[in-house]
């Protein structure tokens, strides 16, 4: 890998819409600063961009939700998150808000370059325009029944119930958010990003860092590319967001589409850090100039937009440019999640720990140090109450914390708190732990984000030194061998300071408190220097003879006993039993029936049997399979949701239940003529209804 002098971290901006939850931080924000706060202790020159994505139709839905401006709601979430990181020691030099004055400049001039460029498409499409409140509705904004399984809730993206992406236009019963009225459909104009433009080069860009990406995020990139990028619309009808900076009538209330706008946020975020630096010029090292090594942290569901919206976005600015030419993210290290005792974590059904909430009772160093360890680096891992705890008690109090202490207790008591004797390289290298070696690992983990390895190294120096001290029994050999007990003191106060720089970036408070207590004015941070690296100091023995210490010490890690997780393991079960009692609701819900109906009504629904005689995929409507149906004499084309439970090749041959006069309907433009009788099951799986019976074909079942 090159070496590069200057690295830019950005981690993906949360939406100012709710609190940021312990997902949030272990997929994201914690590898980001524990890889930020390691660069730094090699004294290399890096900054970390963060901040609030304040745009978008969530935060407008809460706003009208709660009666408040979405101002209000982007100013609580933005402090209340902020507040939560700081509180992390999540060390952020900028933490940004996209409703500043200069992403809003940012954004717009990024429009304007790509719009005068002749780049951007235009297209009237139709849209569903609320005639009560006097405006276009956008996806969120239109609810109503899904037509793949009924559910009269789905919303105009998507339908919660089957998964199923939508387009609103696609709802049966389509209603307004807004006023409950029917909406109608009105031409309206937008700007389209015509993304397979650039698909040569985005694919190039991904091929040539096939090697060092995950896995995730390259097979991600090209699910896309083998169904080829088409346009995207970078433009919304909305009242709130960076308004399309036009004076056109076509430009009237229109905004930026948010993700256009968030991904910019990380370019004005850095110009507002270098213009608090007195710098203002400055953030153009960090974007410009090609040495500069750029790094997106983000969790699995952002990999689109970071490896191809926003490379896309600079592309096109690049284009034709000789100068001010923007370097393309090196690294995207996308995070698989995190669960939350066993299953996911869910803001709509509050389904998570909270980090601010989390933090007002624990300490940041015990959940820093946890997470790290749990980091979704592959494979989707799991927070418990539990592992926590074991992992405060064992780990953190009984090893690291433990030797810390008696370490400083001894020499204060012993030896007039001084570092009793000299050690040579020798010594430092016989304690079990090859330096040399051991450092370049960690280097090696850090540098390949591999946090949960270079944090579990990190420990088990921790253990490794608890195991020599407690093996060479000071407190016997004092009395016998008082230079074979230095010798002892002076070895372990140097695996003190070791570890209090090896663990630095996943528990930096303790580190620091450490560091002092080993007699140090200074904090860590004060000593990072650009080009040396405060790791090199451990090669050799780091403390002389002599050295002073502090006089007093305290306890490191306070345990956790029981009594102090045994009411959030209770607020759990009480989520899960207030799921499975939504559960058994459900249940009593089946056995209420429909009002009755006549057996004429009964007899105008013509139900068939019928035969699949093809099947296939629908593009991008993953849950829907096209089936070719033979019902006697004739054949017939019907869309079926049951892709969750059914490939095609299950489908072939099977005798299925066929509504046959049911009108007609365009799902995906694709024509289905009719229905298939189908079961739900668990979790939104469709179960196939299928006749058996001789000659039934064309029969009607009744
Ligand atoms: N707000 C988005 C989310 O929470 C992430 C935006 S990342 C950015 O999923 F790069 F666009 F800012
Ligand atoms: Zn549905």
């Amino acid at each position: 890998m090159p070496e590069f002098s200057r690295t830019l971290v950005t981690t993906a901006l949360p939406y100012a819409n709710g609190p940021v939850h312990l997902g949030h931080l272990s997929g994201v924000y914690l590898p980001a600063d524990m890889y930020v706060r390691y660069k730094r202790l090699k004294g290399e020159d890096i900054v970390h961009i963060g901040g609030s994505d304040e745009h978008g139709v969530p935060i407008t839905l809460t706003a009208e939700k709660e009666g408040i401006a979405p101002g209000d709601v982007v100013d609580r979430y933005h402090r209340m998150n902020l507040d939560a990181f700081t509180k992390c020691d999540i060390s952020f030099d900028y933490y940004g808000r996209t409703s500043s004055e200069l992403h809003h400049e940012t954004a717009k001039e990024f429009f304007l370059d790509i719009e005068r460029k002749g780049i951007f498409r235009k297209k009237t499409e139709k849209l569903f325009f609320d005639p009560k409140a006097g405006r276009f509705l956008s996806d969120r904004y239109v609810t109503g029944t899904c037509p793949i399984c009924n559910n009269p809730e789905a919303n105009g993206d998507q339908c919660e119930q089957c998964g199923t992406h939508l387009s609103p236009l696609e709802l049966l019963n389509p209603k307004s958010k807004l006023s409950d009225a029917t909406p109608e459909l009105r031409d309206t104009m937008h700007w389209y990003f015509p993304l397979g433009r650039f698909q040569p080069q985005l694919e190039a860009y991904v091929n040539s860092h096939e090697q060092e990406w995950r896995q995730n995020v390259v097979n991600y990139s090209r699910t896309w590319f083998r169904q080829g990028l088409g346009d995207r619309a970078i433009t919304r009808d909305l009242g709130w967001g960076i308004s399309v900076p036009l004076e056109s009538e076509e430009a009237k209330g229109k905004v930026l589409y948010v993700w256009f706008d968030a991904v910019l946020g990380y370019i004005s975020f850095t110009k507002e850090w270098a213009e608090q630096q007195g710098s203002p010029e400055l953030w153009k090292e960090y974007w410009q100039d090609p040495q500069s090594r750029l790094i997106h942290f983000i969790g699995k569901d952002n990999v689109v937009f970071h490896t191809l919206m926003f490379p896309a976005i600079l592309l096109a600015w690049n284009e034709g440019r000789k100068e001010g030419i923007y370097n393309l993210a090196d690294s995207v290290p996308a995070s698989e999640f995190m669960n939350f005792e066993g299953r996911k974590f869910s803001k709509s059904r509050n389904y998570a720990v909270y980090l601010g909430e989390f933090l007002e009772k624990f300490p940041a160093d015990t959940l820093r140090y946890s997470i790290a360890m749990n980091y979704p680096e592959s494979k989707d891992t799991d927070f418990s109450w539990t592992d926590y705890q074991n992992r405060t008690n064992g780990e953190l109090a009984d090893t690291l914390g433990n030797f810390i202490k008696r370490s400083v207790d001894f020499t204060n008591s012993r030896f007039q708190g001084e570092v009793p004797a000299e050690c040579t390289a020798d010594e430092w290298n016989a304690l079990g732990i090859d330096w040399q070696e051991t450092l370049g690992q960690l280097d090696e983990a850090f540098e390949q984000f591999h946090f949960r390895e270079a944090v579990s190294a990190g420990m088990e120096i921790a253990r490794a030194s608890n195991r020599f001290l407690t093996g060479s029994e000071p407190w016997k050999a004092i009395k016998i061998d008082r230079d074979a007990a230095a010798k002892t003191m002076a070895l372990s106060l140097n695996l003190c300071h070791a570890l209090s720089l090896v663990l630095y970036p996943v528990i930096p408070g303790t580190c620091n408190r450490i560091h002092a207590m080993l007699g140090f004015d200074a904090t860590i941070e004060e000593l990072f220097s650009r080009g040396k690296s405060l790791l090199d100091v451990l090669r050799d023995p780091p403390l002389k003879k002599g050295h002073r210490i502090g006089k007093t010490s305290e306890i490191l890690f306070a345990k956790i006993e029981d009594s102090a997780i045994e009411p959030e393991l209770k607020k759990i079960e009480k989520l899960l039993q207030d799921a499975e009692k939504r559960e058994a609701a459900a249940v009593e819900e089946r056995t209420e029936f429909k009002p009755p109906i006549t057996f004429d009504d009964f007899l105008k629904v013509d139900l068939r049997v019928a035969k699949v005689i093809a099947a296939e995929k629908v593009k991008k409507a993953g849950k829907l399979l096209k089936l070719h149906l033979q019902v006697g004499s004739s054949t017939r084309q019907v869309l079926a949701g049951v892709a969750k439970n059914y490939t095609p090749e299950e489908m072939l041959g099977k005798n299925v239940v066929l509504v046959a006069n049911l009108a007609p309907r365009t799902i995906r433009d694709e024509v289905s003529e009719g229905m298939i009788l189908a079961v739900e099951g668990s979790e939104g799986a469709l179960f196939v209804i299928e006749p058996v019976g001789d000659e039934i074909n064309g029969k009607q079942v009744q």
